[in-house]
């Protein structure tokens, strides 16, 4: 079996894989109540949470699966991007296993595991057009097979859903900002403010958020009346235009017509509804994985590590893990 391990931010995730590439049981703890009231994430007690649950979560795992440490072949872990500290964590736990038990390390990119988060659940042919949108990313790449995945754009600034999570604290609403939002936004009407759509007639694959946020803050300095549903609904409508058009554009410019959207914004209901919406009337497909593999979690961590360990694809105690993205581009 092979256990799998995800504390890039501040959610702390395992799962447990047979050696069939089976997902046999998965567990998550969530932080989102400790940060809530600080409105956002704060990365110092992130991390000493993580130091706290991490090894009582992986015997929990163990023991509902009734599985021994000793029936382990090996230890895939998010290395990076993320906070530092909480990579760390799952990093260095992860190599103590590794040693005391005798068994491979596998590092698995927290990005390479959203995009094939979909595996978990349906087998997709490659090449396909793969979207991460989340807290952290918002990065649209070419995925042409389990190795290798090439950038087509990201964001400037802002992801999508910290763009999300800021409109939400300017509207005093609670972290994380996306399910509020979308909550609020379905009293709303989409169509009340003009919200502008960033970067939607560029010609480059790049987004840019934080004009959009700063659109919301100066809409709500020159009001003194509004309706918060429809700021809601306008700038979720907003976000979504412009990830709807630019995944489409992609998978249309590349003559790729499956669209894998994955990260915490591909919940999103109005997303969903929008990118079924608007490729109806074209050759694409879109897939989206369930709602809890959208979110962190260690099963996306699995997947990718359960093959990289199936083509003996293994990493050593010296590899370090590391805070920024890294991105292999693809040359149009
Ligand atoms: O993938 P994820 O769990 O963590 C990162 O890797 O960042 O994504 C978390 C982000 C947060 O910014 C949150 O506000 C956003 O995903 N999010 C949503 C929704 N659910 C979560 N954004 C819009 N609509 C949602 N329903
Ligand atoms: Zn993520």
């Amino acid at each position: 079996m092979l256990l799998a391990i995800e504390t890039s931010c501040d959610e702390t995730g395992v799962a447990l894989f047979s050696e069939q590439g089976k997902l046999l049981h998965h567990l998550l703890y969530s932080q989102v109540a400790i940060h809530s009231p600080f409105g956002g994430i704060v990365p110092e007690i992130a991390s000493r949470k993580q130091l706290e649950v991490l090894m009582p979560l992986i015997k929990k795992l163990l023991n509902e699966t009734g599985v021994s440490f000793e029936k382990l072949k090996g230890i895939c872990v998010t290395f990076g991007p993320g906070l530092i500290g909480s990579l760390l964590v799952g990093v260095s736990l992860a190599k103590a296993l590794s040693f005391v038990l005798k068994i491979p390390l596998i590092a698995v990119d927290h990005l390479q595991a959203h995009l094939f988060s979909i595996f978990l659940e349906k087998e997709i042919s490659f090449p396909y057009i793969g979207l991460v949108v989340s807290g952290g990313h918002t990065a649209l790449f070419v995925v042409n097979s389990w190795e290798e995945y090439l950038l087509l754009g990201h964001t400037r600034d802002d992801a999508a859903g910290e763009a999300f999570d800021k409109v939400a604290k300017l509207l005093n609403l609670s972290y994380p900002g996306g399910p509020i939002i979308s909550k609020i936004a379905e009293k709303g009407d989409k169509r009340a403010i003009n919200f502008p759509r960033p970067l939607l007639e560029d010609n480059s694959f790049d987004f840019s958020f934080s004009g959009l946020k700063t659109s919301v803050l100066n809409y709500l300095k020159t009001h003194s009346e509004f309706k918060i549903e429809d700021i809601c609904a306008s700038f979720e409508e907003a976000v979504c235009e412009v990830l709807v058009e630019k995944s489409i554009k992609a998978g249309l410019k590349l003559n790729i017509p499956r669209l894998v959207i994955t990260g915490g914004v591909a919940s999103n209901k109005r997303l969903r509804e929008l990118f079924y919406e608007k490729t109806e009337k074209t050759n694409l497909k879109v897939y989206f994985p369930s709602l809890s593999f959208c979110t962190d979690n260690a099963a996306m961590v699995g997947i990718v590590g359960y093959f990289k360990w199936k083509k003996n694809i293994i990493d050593g105690l010296e590899k370090e893990p590391y805070s920024r993205a890294i991105f292999k581009k693809f040359s149009f």
